[in-house]
């Protein structure tokens, strides 16, 4: 009885070293080799993301919330995500080019206005309600702002 299992298992054992040797076989080194071409393209494919600045930009990693590409221009993220509030003030929002409101709010330090704006700050919500922006294209958005309310 004991035996009968042995010896199954010695030739289920036989057959997969078998198929392994085979297959080991089978594959010869010249299909594992990569062209120069090849691996530069592996590399190219495995290397992280974000070494990449263009000229005059700083790179940021941790600070890209979900932006691929080219940061839109602070007047595009202004108008596309923060004007609803700030041409009008709804909510209590500064408006822009409302020079003593941005000048009370700068008191604070400029980093700690750029924080708010991407954190939200009272009835202001997280980046302005701009999910997709990364938090240079805010700073941006922010920068465009007081650069008309001063
Ligand atoms: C839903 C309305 C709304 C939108 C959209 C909005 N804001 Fe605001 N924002 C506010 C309100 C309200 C405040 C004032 C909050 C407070 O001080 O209580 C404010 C304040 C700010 C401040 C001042 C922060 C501080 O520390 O005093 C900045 C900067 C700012 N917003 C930038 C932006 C930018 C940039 C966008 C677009 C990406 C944006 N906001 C979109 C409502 C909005």
């Amino acid at each position: 009885m004991n035996t009968i299992i042995s010896s199954r298992l010695n030739n289920f054992l036989l057959i997969t070293l078998a198929s392994a040797l085979l297959w080991g076989c089978g594959s010869s080194d010249e299909a594992l080799e990569l062209t120069a071409n090849q691996e530069q393209q592996v590399a190219e494919r495995i290397a992280p993301e974000g070494h990449v600045s263009m000229a005059g930009q700083v790179a940021s990693v941790s600070s890209s919330s979900a932006s691929v590409g080219a940061a839109r221009s602070g007047s595009d993220i202004y108008a596309s995500n923060c004007i609803a509030c700030h041409s009008s003030g709804v909510a209590g929002a500064p408006i822009l080019g409302d020079v003593a409101a941005w000048t009370a709010r700068l008191t604070k330090g400029v980093e700690t206005v750029y924080t708010n704006a991407i954190n939200g700050i009272g009835a202001m919500p997280a980046r302005g309600t701009c999910m997709d922006c990364s938090d240079d294209e805010v700073i941006a958005a922010i920068d465009h702002i007081l650069e008309n309310s001063k």
